[in-house]
């Protein structure tokens, strides 16, 4: 399974490329927000600066809701770095996007999706990923990872290329069932990341060895 981070954190993309097990990066317009990213110059700038730390995809969302918006930012987000996946939401002008920009050659990635309708739309429009919101509904009282087995099933029935993309994952937990249902990749926050490594009885251990190792001095 491929590890994204879900970040517009320039330092934790760092931080999550320096651990040398990243697969690439998603963004949303939340996130970007949170940076302080303002004005169309600086998010194509910081994307670029994304693309420049780790060697993967890299998710950019489009931030028309129209078909044409879409089109139109996608070519342009998509022109910025050979790395870039134009990020569409599930809707009608959305799929209809993902449809013309898979016909261009460029990657998608169909975000805010929460059923198994809108993702297999967006395979059978080409799109490269799809992203079904595991904590969103887990949220609200709908179980997300549910929601990824019936996904993988139904691409692997099927044969779909289109990717599953796990995501709005809140705690290493949710890695770990994600591994379970299949999903092809998991965008997670590095501290979800981070948490896999945790075990209390490896740091008794460690202290131990440590300990005993001043013995063989
Ligand atoms: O990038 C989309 C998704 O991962 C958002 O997560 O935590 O805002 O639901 P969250």
């Amino acid at each position: 399974m491929k590890f994204f981070v879900d970040t517009a954190n320039l330092d934790q993309i760092r931080e999550a490329q320096n651990l040398g097990v990243l697969d690439g990066v998603t963004t949303n317009p939340s996130l970007m927000a949170k940076e302080g990213i303002k004005g169309k110059e600086a998010i194509l700038k910081h994307y670029v600066d994304i693309c420049n730390i780790v060697d993967g995809d890299v998710s950019a969302e489009v931030l028309s809701t129209e078909y044409e918006g879409m089109i139109k930012e996608g070519l342009e987000l998509a022109a910025l770095h050979p790395q870039i996946v134009v990020k569409v939401p599930a809707t009608k002008d959305g799929i209809k996007a993902i449809k013309y920009l898979t016909e261009k050659n460029i990657k998608t990635n169909c975000t805010l999706v929460f059923s198994a309708g809108q993702a297999l739309l967006a395979a059978k429009a080409g799109a490269t990923y799809v992203s079904p919101f595991v904590g969103r509904l887990d949220d609200n009282a709908t179980d997300g990872i549910a929601l990824i087995e019936q996904i993988v099933d139904m691409f692997n029935y099927y044969d779909f290329e289109t990717q599953v993309l796990a995501a709005s994952i809140r705690h290493t937990m949710h890695i770990i069932q994600c591994v379970e249902a299949g999903a092809d990749v998991a965008t997670c926050p590095l501290s979800a990341i981070e948490g896999l490594l945790r075990h209390p009885l490896t740091d008794i251990g460690l202290a131990q060895f440590v300990k005993d190792s001043q013995k063989m001095n």
